[in-house]
């Protein structure tokens, strides 16, 4: 293939932990739930040779081209759709392909779509204010941004970017505004926020692109359907890179490996509520030193794993 036409990569996090948690083997399903450019999907297919299966699911129909021309020594084994995973379970059954070994999530953005001109994902280059992962979403980052009430523009950077001057710099964008590109808003917050490890905007652009893809919401949906669709014994692995995510997710598998979710004091029980996971990994699982320092998007890496009862 000539160099030009090299597809772009991306470097899975936490790949061997993601491997050893699934347990892929010839002959399991597997669902990636957010394939990528399917750096994960791609050591699935080959942990699981010869015959092992994976249906590969994104948002982005970008990231679902990248990942069709990456996998392609496995053609025959895997099958991609397009589409949000608040919908897994529809997708799944019209695909007719029955209770799955191992389902992953490996939760955000790629390095791809971070560094991908015109995408506007990062404060670091210059873009059209969009955040959007696929043109089905009608809502831009940029719709939010200029047209939202200062109040509703404060919930949203508390909410979804834990942004502890959110009133501060809502006020500053609503006196600011319109803003059109990523660096116009990225300069606006560093006006009121101060610079401290992270960039000033970090928060603010989490936030805004939490709010476009509903991105709490769906995985909310999402994480009873993939439970609903594993085998027993099959595994869940989740990779979450905010506590926003991590939080949802722990709060899930508590409840779903419990039989009873009664409030306390509520004896005997009422709820009829029974496990339906066993909690694999007590702890979360974090990136090596190693990994964290070849790769800086890892460092806020948390890998959860449970297991079909
Ligand atoms: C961190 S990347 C996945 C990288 C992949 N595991 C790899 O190793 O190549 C996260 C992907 O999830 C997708 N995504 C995020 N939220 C989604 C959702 N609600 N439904 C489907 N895909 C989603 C993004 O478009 C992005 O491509």
């Amino acid at each position: 293939m000539p160099l030009l036409m090299k597809p772009p990569t991306h470097q899975p996090v936490l790949l061997s932990e993601a491997l050893e948690a699934l347990k892929a083997a010839s002959g399991g399903l597997y669902i990636d739930a957010t394939v990528g450019p399917g750096g994960h999907a791609a050591a699935i297919l080959q942990s699981s040779s010869p015959d092992g299966r994976l249906l590969g699911l994104d948002a982005d129909p970008e990231a679902i081209a990248t990942a069709s021309l990456n996998l392609t020594p496995y053609q025959s084994r895997f099958i991609l759709r397009n589409g949000n995973f608040s919908r897994l379970g529809a997708v799944a059954a019209s695909l007719g392909l029955g209770e799955a070994q191992g389902i992953l999530f490996d939760l955000g953005l790629s390095s791809l779509q971070l560094e991908s001109a015109g995408r506007g994902f990062s404060f670091q280059k210059d873009a059209p204010l969009d955040m959007r992962f696929g043109p089905s979403q009608t809502t831009t980052a940029a719709q939010i941004v200029n047209t939202h009430p200062e109040e509703e523009l404060a919930r949203l950077l508390r909410e979804y970017g834990e942004e502890p001057r959110a009133r501060a710099i809502a006020r500053h964008l609503v006196r600011q505004r319109p803003f059109q590109t990523t660096l116009e808003l990225a300069a606006a917050v560093a006006q009121v926020a101060p610079q401290g490890h992270l960039h000033p905007a970090t928060r603010t652009f989490q936030a805004l692109r939490i709010a476009v893809n509903g991105e709490l919401d769906s995985l909310k949906e999402a994480l009873p359907q993939a439970v609903a669709l594993l085998a027993p014994g099959g595994r869940l692995v989740t990779i979450a890179y905010h506590s926003l995510e991590d939080r949802i997710i722990k709060e899930f598998l508590r409840q779903e490996s419990r039989d009873c979710i009664c409030p306390p004091g509520v004896i005997p029980c009422r709820c009829g509520h029974k496990a339906t996971l066993a909690l694999i990994s007590k702890k979360v699982i974090k990136p090596s030193l190693a990994e964290a320092l070849s790769n800086p998007r890892s460092r806020s890496a948390r890998l959860r794993v449970a297991q079909r009862l």
